[in-house]
């Protein structure tokens, strides 16, 4: 099958691989989204020989002068308009860039290709003359593409050991593009998941990060738990599934409640530190989870949840910066709207939350309106409609406050003085009219 390749680019690298008898392809994440019509800027190449010198000839010919080069990795990249092209040369062994085992030696593009960490993500398109925009698919990629499915070009035990952070690449593809991953390579998962902790946080954390910020995180989120990677990468969070029950009653499972909750404020917002906090505002609970008075109560839990914060940012390799302090005060302040709802409620408690809450007060709103998960229709009506009261408390009473509080920008001397009057009512009037 031939792919359209529109852009300059590729008719000119083809044309200098011919001239200077290379072999090359298009590979990886630009031939995966570019079939899912949602081309990047990004491309990958390799090259069935030396990648590194052929990046430098190619640079050389359309005048790039900046040329990157990872001699560890047998990469370069440079940046050519507003694509940034990287190139390799093809591998027969690990894929060094993503593996512990520095061994590689050189290979084909197929042996390149079953290397790679994923059939859709192993697709190349030929830019040699003999079969020009040919697409190289041994792996039946494209089928996968087609029915949605994250399979591994080998036995998934090999390509997962090859790199084990392909475990949580594998399950954030999924989220992403809202695939399934088959089921061999979510077995082998599964069984390989304590191999996760040879990867760097630094990496883990970026998987977390995109898995977050996906349209709906759920799926990402609960694939870990399912795979129980979560448990090794985020114990606290995975503390949060179960359900107990004493005396007949239960409590709701608090980490199907904060999937929806991560949901509901994925459609809101992109502020991936509003999607942490949502993601954080329970994790207080397991800890202050008691059975008083024949009920399930989880008193303080946001100030104990706001306090685990910094040790879970530390760990993980999160910024401990105004990020996560902005991700602490809402998950600290997150009971506070609901306390404010029912009536009555005093200008002064109402006061107190704009001052706390400060510029993060509309992304409060936004968490605690997330939090209701309730399926009861008329109960979240209710809600959400209390919530609607609270805010237009909010308002009249910032807006009065502001008023109140505002100083005209001309006093009584002043208006005395232009208006060459002596001190008496009608100056304050004035002032007032002015105000
Ligand atoms: N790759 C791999 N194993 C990894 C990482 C990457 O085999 N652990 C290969 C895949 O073929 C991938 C390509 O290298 O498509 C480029 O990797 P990367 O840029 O990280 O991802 P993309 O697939 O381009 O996707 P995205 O940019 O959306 O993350």
């Amino acid at each position: 099958m031939k792919i359209e390749l529109e852009e300059e680019i590729f008719g000119i690298i083809a044309e200098f691989a011919a001239k200077n008898n290379y072999e090359v392809y298009v590979i990886g994440g630009y031939v995966r989204d570019l079939l899912l019509k949602t081309p990047s800027k990004d491309i990958d190449f390799v090259i069935v020989g030396d990648g590194v010198e052929f990046a430098k000839e190619l640079a050389k010919e359309l005048n790039r002068k900046q040329v990157s080069i990872f001699k560890n990795f047998g990469t370069a990249m440079f940046k050519y308009k507003d694509w940034e092209l990287e190139f390799v040369g093809a591998r027969k062994e690990s894929y060094s860039r993503y593996s512990r085992k520095p061994k590689v030696t050189v290979g084909t593009v197929e042996d390149d290709q079953k290397r790679r960490d994923f059939t859709i993500n192993a697709l190349a398109i030929s830019l040699n003359k003999s079969n020009l925009y040919e697409l190289i698919d041994p792996f039946n990629g494209l089928d996968d593409l087609k029915n949605k499915i994250i399979r591994t070009p080998l036995l998934p035990d090999i390509t997962f050991s090859d790199d084990p952070l392909r475990m949580l690449r594998g399950i954030r593809f999924a989220t992403r593009l809202n695939f399934e991953i088959h089921k061999e390579a979510f077995d082998a998962i599964k069984k390989n998941k304590e191999r996760i902790k040879i990867v760097s946080q630094e990496r883990i954390s970026d998987e977390l990060n995109k898995i977050l910020s996906t349209a709906k995180p759920s799926k990402g989120l609960k694939l870990l738990y399912d795979t129980g990677l979560l448990e090794i990468i985020f114990p606290e969070l995975s503390a949060l599934a179960g359900i107990e029950t004493i005396n007949g009653i239960k409590h709701k499972d608090i980490f199907l409640h904060t999937l929806k909750v991560v949901d509901t404020i994925s459609q809101k917002t992109d502020n991936l530190w509003l999607r942490w906090a949502a993601l954080l505002h329970d994790i207080g609970k397991p800890a202050t989870k008691k059975f008083i008075d024949n009920n399930w109560t989880f008193r303080a839990h946001q100030t104990v949840g706001a306090k685990m914060i910094p040790s879970i940012f530390r760990r993980m390799r999160l910024p401990m910066n105004e990020k996560m302090k902005y991700v602490i005060k809402l998950v600290e302040l997150h009971h506070r709207p609901i306390s404010l709802v029912n009536e009555p409620v005093t200008d002064s408690a109402i006061r107190r939350l704009i001052f706390d809450a400060g510029e993060q007060l509309e992304d409060l709103m936004m968490l605690v309106e997330s939090d209701i998960t309730t399926q009861f229709y008329d109960k979240k009506q209710k809600f959400l409609q209390n919530f609607s009261d609270l805010r237009k408390k909010i308002k009249y009473v910032a807006e009065n406050d502001f008023i109140r509080n505002w100083q005209p920008p001309i006093d009584g001397n002043e208006i005395m003085k232009i208006l060459n009057l002596p001190p008496s009512k009608i100056v304050g009037e004035l002032k007032n009219e002015i105000k």
